[in-house]
């Protein structure tokens, strides 16, 4: 297994391209399975995700080809409406994959994804949502088993909380629904709207994607488009976090300044400076010790819990003592124990981590639990003394494209290790 290795105290100079959003591509290629014309998605990251998914995507008859960001799909005929068990664990988007499947073909049969490393992570809401567009749902052996043999109809869902996978699944099934489908307490992420966008060129008819509530008018059938995958801002809010961290003055091109303010603030708060510039976000880390500052995760525009754990790494070597609150998920402080071996003081109490800064972290042998995480401790290492050692590092190659050769390129001492 790969590792990554990194010798710390240089600071970042230079620019990092930031690439179109893993979490925004992921539902977009699904919409392939909506149309029988291409689709063409642009800025599109390869990533062990999108590998992973158009595996999954062949498997139901779509024609997938890359020429360096460019994607084409096409899936003139499906093939297939069954996802098995091995395809879907490994990747929970996969599951998105259920309500398109039915509003083409009538009815679907995909594994239900399980537990991740992060929480227990159900799929009731999604269910709920699709059973309020006329899918009969039953569970057997593992699997989803739904159908609609008069096709989708429009419904009404209200979520009792804020889904972004919930949220994408129900539009992604609504479109071509007979009818009117509201959706309320919708999740107001950036890739809701992306999606929606790249719909809305397909032929259909979405209002309100970004607002709480989305109105979403079925159509008879969707056409082929060219899109656009939206910048990755969790890839932004990863690298203005190293900055941040390891010091330096870095320009993150195509970075779009609206999708990250919660974390604009609170780099402010730290001592940081971001601004908007010319072609990107420039941020800026030169005056020593962060300012110990306290986040709190929360549904979009609040702070990200995909950035939290790089906050976390921040927090270890800032002056004075921040909590840290995770709100989305129940079990993503993994990265904590790790930058702990580093010597991070940090005290887990429930959801909250107590962290007081150090003046020093150390290098150290450490193992990657998930993406967020184990990027979090790409940024310690870039910070302590010494050598850190990375384990695991395809938890990296799933979200994070090019993630050497970026911080490379602006003078961090990284390299991966083949084994
Ligand atoms: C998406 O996951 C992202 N993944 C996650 O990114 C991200 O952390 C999360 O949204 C929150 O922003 C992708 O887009 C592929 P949710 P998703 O449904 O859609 C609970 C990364 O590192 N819930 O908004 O699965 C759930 O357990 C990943 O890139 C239910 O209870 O997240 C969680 O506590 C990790 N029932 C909360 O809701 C449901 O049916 C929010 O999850 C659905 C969700």
């Amino acid at each position: 297994m790969d590792s990554i290795k990194i010798r710390g105290g240089h600071g970042l100079n230079g620019t990092v391209p930031i690439s179109g959003a893993k979490n925004s591509a992921l539902k977009l290629m699904v919409a392939t399975i909506l149309t029988d014309e291409p689709l063409v998605l642009t800025r599109m990251p390869d990533l062990a995700d999108t590998r992973f998914l158009t595996t999954l995507l062949q498997h139901f008859g779509a024609e997938i080809s890359r020429d360096g960001n460019r994607m084409q799909l096409h899936t003139p005929r499906l093939e297939n409406a069954e996802a098995p068990y091995d395809l879907v664990r490994k990747m929970r988007a996969s599951f998105n994959v259920l309500g398109p499947l039915l509003a083409r073909n009538g009815e679907a049969r995909v594994s239900l994804p399980g537990g991740c490393a992060i929480g227990a992570r159900p799929v009731d809401l999604h269910l709920k949502a699709l059973e309020a567009l006329g899918a009969e749902i039953e569970l057997a052996e593992g699997y989803v088993e739904a159908k609609a043999p008069k096709g989708l109809t429009g419904g009404a869902v209200t979520f009792p909380f804020v889904s972004v996978g919930a949220t994408e699944h129900a539009i992604l099934a609504a479109v071509l629904a007979k009818g009117e489908t509201t959706l309320e307490n919708a999740a107001r992420e950036p890739e809701i709207v992306d999606l929606a966008d790249c719909l809305t060129s397909m032929g259909a008819r979405i209002e309100g994607a970004g607002s709480a509530t989305i109105t979403i008018t079925g159509v008879d059938r969707l056409n082929g488009a060219t899109h656009a995958v939206v910048p990755d801002r969790i890839e932004t809010g990863t690298y203005a976090l190293a900055v941040a961290t390891a010091g330096g003055d870095v320009l993150l091109e195509d970075a779009v300044w609206k999708h990250n303010e919660a974390l604009w603030d609170r780099l402010g708060h730290a001592g940081v400076i971001a601004a908007w510039a010319e072609g990107g976000i420039r941020i800026r880390s030169e005056n020593g010790r962060l300012a110990a500052t306290d986040i709190e995760t929360r549904p979009y525009p609040g702070f990200p819990t995909d950035e939290q754990a790089q906050f976390m790494a921040a927090m270890c070597v800032a002056d004075g003592r921040s909590v840290i609150r995770e709100t989305i998920f129940e079990n993503r402080f993994m990265h904590a124990p790790e930058l702990m071996r580093m010597g991070a003081q940090i005290d887990l109490r429930g959801n909250e981590a107590i962290v007081t800064g150090v003046e020093t972290l150390r290098g150290a042998q450490v193992m990657a639990t998930d993406l967020r995480a184990s990027v979090s401790l790409v940024i310690a290492g870039l910070v302590a003394a010494g050598e850190t050692t990375i384990g695991r590092v395809y938890h990296l190659d799933r979200g994070f494209e090019g993630l050497e050769a970026k911080l490379a390129a602006c003078g961090a001492d990284i390299e991966r290790v083949k084994e």
